[in-house]
């Protein structure tokens, strides 16, 4: 007879102990432990190697390069992110909102992979039936008998249905709705995703079968389930983006096949995602020309350069503290960019509110947009244009000097390729710069400096002051 013991498991962090504790004595999570009975066989898979396969030490230079080699999904953003297409074996976790488009890509990826590899793909879907996901590719153009839905959660079915239906990808849509029945805890609790992703990761690496996985997200947008999920897998992909707007980001956060720091861009419509060829262009298109308080960057995305607009409005504080408001730009570094001007280049900002928005719902963290941000903030605070064929780089300092960013050749290009005039660039940046691009670089070492060059008084603050004057 199989031995049944009961334990608790933190539903928070996955700690786990043979007595219930109010708060969990690891992250300190009160309310969080739940009883768990197991039986003592299903635990023992556990143990010994993770992956169940055995292997041998070996020397480095003899280790095999070829089981590295990639597969294209033939989607080009996804396979940018991935680092070249996809790893055979590998296990891929797709995180997101909720009708972010988690299952839209993986079944346009299914199509995508049964159309060029001629394998099946296995999808199987825990959220939706077999006649949803066939309504849904319908509107994908996803077809054929190469792509098999499973609507199933048990995970003893969906082994069977792996040896039956030998795939070469498996999709699971989403790992919080599968469940192993040789625990007792229900979907979605921390042990049944931690078994769950074990045994997937178990066939992953065993059968050699390529396996996308989707993910729930928390509240605060951590991946629903233990934290150590995303230690288990080789590869954690993000899906960012408003639902309201078209625009989704794809963004890896771990990759053990590739650079973390690729995005992919896509835009979800009618029939899809369809990838963005052009990211600056379609940033920008919305921009309106003569609008004070917008100024454009030009910021890396892993090796790639983006365009895109950073606006500011400022507005008299009314009442209380002044309050500084950002979207897809840093609270706290929008704070000091706004003390270093307030401080350096004299603009009384300490009653202005402050909001502060990247367009086109992107989120920048990298140094290098400190000046345009700055710019945009003085901009409509003097109610001053930024002349709509300018874009800025630049990391700005506590004493208001304008530091050096780096690949700063390919941010010059992209500019040049959209039709910018003129770049106000960091002037250390061009001491080994040779100009190959069309377009005015303009060296600067303050803010002052780049505030006295770029902006001009908007037409309604020269008539103001004309009509003053008069
Ligand atoms: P979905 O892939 O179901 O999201 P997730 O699996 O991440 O929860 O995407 C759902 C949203 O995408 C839904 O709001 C409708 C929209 N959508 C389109 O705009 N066009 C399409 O072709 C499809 C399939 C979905
Ligand atoms: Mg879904």
């Amino acid at each position: 007879m199989v031995k049944t013991k009961s334990r608790y498991v933190c539903q928070n962090c996955g700690y786990v102990s043979p007595h219930y504790f109010g708060r969990c004595p690891n992250c300190g999570a009160w309310n969080q432990m739940v009883e768990e009975v197991y039986t003592a066989d299903a635990n023992k898979k556990v143990g010994g190697s993770s992956n169940g396969v055995q292997s041998q030490p070996v020397a480095l230079d003899a280790v095999n390069l070829d089981d590295n080699k990639r597969i294209p999904t033939h989607i080009s953003e996804l396979d940018r992110v991935l680092g070249g297409g996809v790893v055979p074996g590998s296990l891929v976790l797709i995180g997101g909102d909720p009708g972010i488009g988690k299952s839209t890509l993986l079944m346009q990826v299914s199509g995508q992979l049964a159309k060029t590899s001629g394998e099946q793909v296995l999808y199987v879907s825990g959220e939706e039936s077999a006649s949803q996901i066939r309504l849904r590719a319908e509107r994908l153009g996803v077809g054929g008998k190469h792509v098999v839905v499973y609507p199933e959660t048990d995970m003893d079915l969906i082994r069977r249905a792996i040896k039956e239906v030998k795939p070469g990808f498996l999709i699971i849509d989403s790992v919080q709705t599968m469940n192993e029945p040789a625990l007792a805890s229900a979907a979605g609790s921390v042990s049944q995703v931690r078994e769950v992703t074990n045994e997937l990761m178990r066939i992953a690496k065993n059968d050699g079968l390529t396996t996308f996985v989707v993910g729930h997200v928390t509240k605060d947008g951590a991946i629903a389930g233990p934290k150590m999920l995303e230690h288990m897998v080789d590869t954690v992909l993000y899906f960012e983006g408003d639902m309201h707007h078209t625009y989704r980001i794809l963004r890896a956060v771990k990759n053990r096949y590739g650079s973390t720091n690729e995005i992919g861009i896509f835009s979800m419509e009618e029939d899809g995602l369809h990838v963005v060829d052009n990211p600056s262009e379609s940033f920008l298109e919305e921009r309106l020309p003569h609008a004070t308080g917008s100024a454009i960057v030009v910021s890396m995305e892993g090796t790639r350069p983006i365009l895109v607009e950073i606006q500011a409005l400022m507005s008299p504080t009314l009442f209380g503290n002044a309050k500084r408001t950002t979207t897809g730009i840093d609270h706290n570094r929008a704070a000091l960019i706004m003390a270093v001007l307030e401080k350096r280049a004299n603009l009384l900002l300490q009653n202005q509110d402050a909001y502060l928005k990247a367009t086109g719902g992107v989120k920048l963290d990298e140094p290098a947009i400190d000046l345009a941000i700055a710019m945009a903030v003085a901009s409509s605070y003097q109610d001053a244009e930024v002349d709509p064929g300018d874009c800025f780089v630049g990391e700005i300092g506590l004493t208001g000097e304008i530091r050096r960013v780096n690949r700063i050749e390919s941010r010059i290009e992209e500019a040049a390729k959209l039709g910018f005039k003129r770049i106000f660039v960091p002037k250390n940046n061009l001491s080994r710069y040779n100009p190959t691009a069309k377009i005015q670089v303009v060296g600067v070492t303050t803010i002052t400096q780049c505030l006295q060059q770029a902006l001009k008084p908007s037409k309604a603050a020269l008539a103001e002051k004309g009509g003053r004057g008069a």
